[in-house]
Order: C-alpha cells, then sequence, then structure tokens
C-alpha cells in the first residue's frame, strides 16, 4: 500500500469537495423542521456507497431516521470490520455565533490547523469522520479492490438524539451485522502531532424536570414573598446536587463507580496535557471540577451533572415583574464503568422528588440514556489501529479515555459480542456542538490514508 500518499494527493481536490457537498446538507435529528434534509442526506450516503460498486447498499427503515447500510462482497477467508458511523448533525444554534452560515461551508486556517479546517455544522462530528471510511473504500478500490477485510456499512441518522432506533435494529439484525471488529471515526485523538486511540467512553442519564408552583404566574408584588418562586427553588435544588468538593450529592450515586488504582490513573496522566493553554483556549481563569482529580479524569474517569438548559418566567425585553408558575431544566449526567443509566436516573428521580419542599409540585422525565463503554487494548483490533497511526503518524497512539458518549458501543459489545475500536481524527478544540465546528483538512487526509492501513493490519494480525 506504498502509494496511497500519492492516490490521495491526485485527489485532494475531488475527496473536499465531496465532503463539503456532503455538509451542505442540514440533516439535524433534533429538529422535525430538518425531516426533509434528514432523509436526503440518508439517500446521499446510499449513492456515495454505490458509487464504491459494493454489491449491498441499501437504506432500512425504522420508526425515526432510517439506516443507511452496505457490504462489500462478503468472503469467508477474510475477517469482517463493521464500519459505524452517524450523517444525522446537531443543531447549529445559537446561529449568530458562526462566523460562516452552519451549512454553507467553507476552508479556513486556524492555529491548530495551519493547513486550513473545514468550518461546517458536522464537519467532526460526524460527516468528515465517517465519510473518510468511505472515501478510504474508494483508495482501496484504486489499489486493486482486492479488500483485505470484509467490510460491512452501518450509518444511522439518530446518533444524536439517543439511538434508539438503531438500538432495536441491531437487536432484530445480530446475524447480519456479525463482525470481527466494530471501527468508528467519531471521537478526539489529543494533537495532530500526538496521536491516540480512545478506550473508554462515559455513558448518560438525561432527565428533564419541571418545578411547579402556584397554579397561574402572580404579580411578584402582589404575591411575592408568601408564595414560592419555582425558579428560586429549581436553582437551590439544583445547587444541592453537588456538595463543596464537587461531589455529587444523590445517595447511592458513586456506588458503582470503578474506582482506578493509582498505577492506572499514572498511566493515564502519562500523556501531554497543557492546563495554562487548556484554560486560555476556553477564556477561564481555572476549571472547577470534582476535588481530587485532574482536569483529564474529570473529563473521562469521573461522572458528572450538568445543567444544559434552565428556564421558565419572564425572558423577553425589558423588565417584567411576575412570579412564575413554572420552571424547568435539563439535566445531564456523564457516567463512568459501572453504573448503569437506568439506575442513575432512577436514583436521580427518587432525590429529586424528596429534597422538593412542600411547596411546590416536581416532575422527573426520564429522556435517553446509554451505557458507558470501555474497550481492550490488549486486541488485535487495537494493534492493527496502533500499527495503522504509528505508520502515518511516525508515532504510537497513546491509549486515552474521553468524555464524550456513543451509547451504541456498549450495545455492540453486548449484542454483537465484538470489540470496537474508536479511532477518532478530531480535535477537542474542534467545536463539535458548538458555533464554528470544524475538522482539520490535515485531520480528513490523515484518516483516509491510515483507515486502508487498519483494514491491512487487522487482516494480518488476525491470521
Ligand atoms: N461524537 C460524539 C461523542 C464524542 C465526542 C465522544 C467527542 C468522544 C469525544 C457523539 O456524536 C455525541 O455527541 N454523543 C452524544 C450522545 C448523546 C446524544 C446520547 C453526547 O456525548 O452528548
Ligand atoms: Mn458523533
Ligand atoms: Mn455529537
Amino acid at each position: 500500500m506504498e502509494n496511497i500518499q500519492e492516490l490521495l494527493a491526485a485527489k485532494k481536490d475531488q475527496f473536499l469537495e465531496e465532503l463539503l457537498e456532503l455538509l451542505r446538507i442540514p440533516s439535524v435529528s433534533a429538529d422535525p423542521a430538518f425531516k426533509e434534509d434528514v432523509l436526503n442526506c440518508a439517500t446521499h450516503v446510499k449513492g456515495r456507497l454505490e458509487a464504491l460498486g459494493l454489491p449491498v447498499v441499501e437504506i432500512c427503515p425504522t420508526a425515526g431516521y432510517p439506516i443507511v447500510y452496505a457490504e462489500t462482497k462478503q468472503r469467508a477467508d477474510r475477517p469482517t470490520i463493521l464500519v459505524y458511523g452517524h450523517y444525522d448533525v446537531q443543531p447549529p444554534d445559537p446561529l449568530d455565533l458562526w462566523t460562516s452560515p452552519p451549512f454553507e461551508p467553507v476552508i479556513k486556517a486556524t492555529e491548530l490547523h495551519p493547513e486550513g479546517a473545514i468550518f461546517a455544522r458536522g464537519s467532526c462530528d460526524d460527516k468528515g469522520q465517517m465519510y473518510m471510511h468511505v472515501k478510504a473504500m474508494e483508495i482501496l478500490n484504486d489499489l486493486g479492490g482486492d479488500y483485505p477485510c470484509n467490510v460491512k456499512f452501518l450509518i444511522e441518522g439518530e446518533e444524536e438524539i439517543g439511538s434508539d432506533n438503531l438500538e432495536i435494529f441491531v437487536r432484530e439484525n445480530e446475524e447480519r451485522l456479525s463482525c470481527d471488529i466494530i471501527l468508528i471515526s467519531d471521537t478526539s485523538m489529543i494533537a495532530n502531532e500526538t496521536p491516540s486511540l480512545t478506550v473508554g467512553l462515559r455513558g448518560m442519564s438525561y432527565v428533564e424536570v419541571e418545578v411547579t408552583g402556584p397554579n397561574r404566574d402572580l404579580h411578584s408584588g402582589v404575591y411575592g414573598g408568601a408564595v414560592d418562586n419555582p425558579i428560586n427553588v429549581l436553582a437551590e435544588m439544583i445547587t444541592s446536587l453537588k456538595d463543596e468538593d464537587r461531589r455529587i450529592n444523590i445517595p447511592g450515586f458513586y456506588d458503582d463507580v470503578l474506582e482506578l488504582s493509582d498505577e492506572e490513573r499514572a498511566k493515564l496522566a502519562d500523556r501531554p496535557f497543557d492546563y495554562e493553554e487548556y484554560c486560555k483556549d476556553l477564556d477561564i481563569a481555572q476549571t472547577r471540577g470534582e476535588a481530587g482529580y485532574s482536569a483529564t479524569e474529570q473529563t473521562s474517569i469521573r461522572p458528572t451533572l450538568d445543567v444544559n438548559g434552565m428556564w421558565g418566567g419572564y425572558i423577553g425585553e425589558g423588565a417584567k415583574t411576575v412570579l412564575p408558575s413554572k420552571a424547568y431544566a435539563k439535566i445531564s449526567m456523564r457516567l463512568v464503568p459501572n453504573q448503569s443509566s437506568e439506575k442513575i436516573t432512577e436514583l436521580f428521580q427518587n432525590h429529586f422528588n424528596a429534597i422538593a419542599p412542600p411547596s411546590v409540585k416536581v416532575k422527573v422525565t426520564p429522556h435517553h440514556g446509554g451505557e458507558p463503554a470501555m474497550t481492550p487494548i490488549d486486541s488485535v483490533g487495537f494493534r492493527a489501529a496502533s500499527k495503522a497511526m504509528k505508520e502515518t503518524f511516525g508515532k504510537e497512539p497513546i491509549p486515552t479515555r474521553e468524555g464524550g458518549s456513543i451509547p451504541i458501543v456498549a450495545l455492540f459489545a453486548e449484542v454483537l459480542k465484538a470489540n470496537t475500536v474508536l479511532m477518532g481524527f478530531g480535535l477537542d478544540s474542534d467545536a463539535i456542538h458548538s458555533p464554528n465546528e470544524h475538522y482539520g483538512v490535515f485531520n480528513y487526509f490523515k484518516g483516509i490514508e491510515t483507515i486502508p492501513l487498519f483494514h491491512k493490519y487487522f487482516a494480518e494480525l488476525s491470521k
């Protein structure tokens, strides 16, 4: 596979233009206003897989957005890679904070991406990273089309809303999806000069809470002082969820948390991390997480509780004196091995009801959840990924644990009984889920260069 770089150089403009085309489709799964676009995006992805000449390319309907599924010709003498990715994206708002429109991709240089980065919603999460796998197959075609591994593509359109329908699909298609390894590019690496492979992801419990005070909005002068204010109450309740060490106060919350040994902690700390740079990038004076843990640990091996949004009362122009009837918040808890999302959601629900003062009523509605996941570093898949990255980056990748969640990974392990390799090429600073999301041109091509080598080494090491 000596000439991958040459092939890539010749196709650079084509590969970039194709990704920009994909990024122009606003496939926002969370907002029904984009329904047609999400469906069009699935059709577009199907078309790109068909262009590779694969014998099986299908749109599989679900109760929600469809799954795009494809297969190479499956040969009994080769191991099988299941490539997972998602074609849906997060909502782009707040729109006014984008320096260019989210669905009109442009390439601009940044400090960390001097060769240019593609600015668009979904560029890094996950269209850019998912599409690397499609283009890697084109490279393998150009190299003669004798694929070292059988490949199955499973590209869903509901990752950003919890993958509920994919879960059903996986359970119903266990045989069809059988594989020797699952390969996903939907995570970050440490830096362009410091490759890494993700070996752990956090899980998630997500709830929405509603606090109701009086049966209607009231004049805050006439009733204020006597009648309890649900926004004040909600703020108090949320504040009480953490102690002065920023440990979560919900009884039983930490019971199942897998504590790492000093040795394991030292190993995870053995990676480049510039705390000053981290704060500077975010314009904060310092971080403020759970006492006794480093920022890297706080964002990977420790669970969290965060308010994602909070509203109620009057938020329009000017001032309106009102004592509101209701207050709301959306709260996420990131979970670590061996916490269970169902159990944590239940603990939250019980605790939140228990701490509500008698002056208000509280309702907790669970949203999607997902289990944490770990992948072994002594597996054939990890070794193949390591070898491939070492060849293209000139450095051995460092195993890292990350704070984000890909709920389907734990389900793959349970149902398909296969390991997952999390070979992501994004950077934490690529602003996924934020305004001005971008993906390095370097990263995009590095991925397309590395993936065919993964196929090669996975086949070799599986023998
Ligand atoms: N690709 C991310 C997850 C991710 C990002 C993992 C960075 C590691 C590093 C994924 O698209 C995502 O955003 N997942 C959601 C899951 C949720 C909707 C259940 C998340 O983490 O918030
Ligand atoms: Mn993603
Ligand atoms: Mn995401």
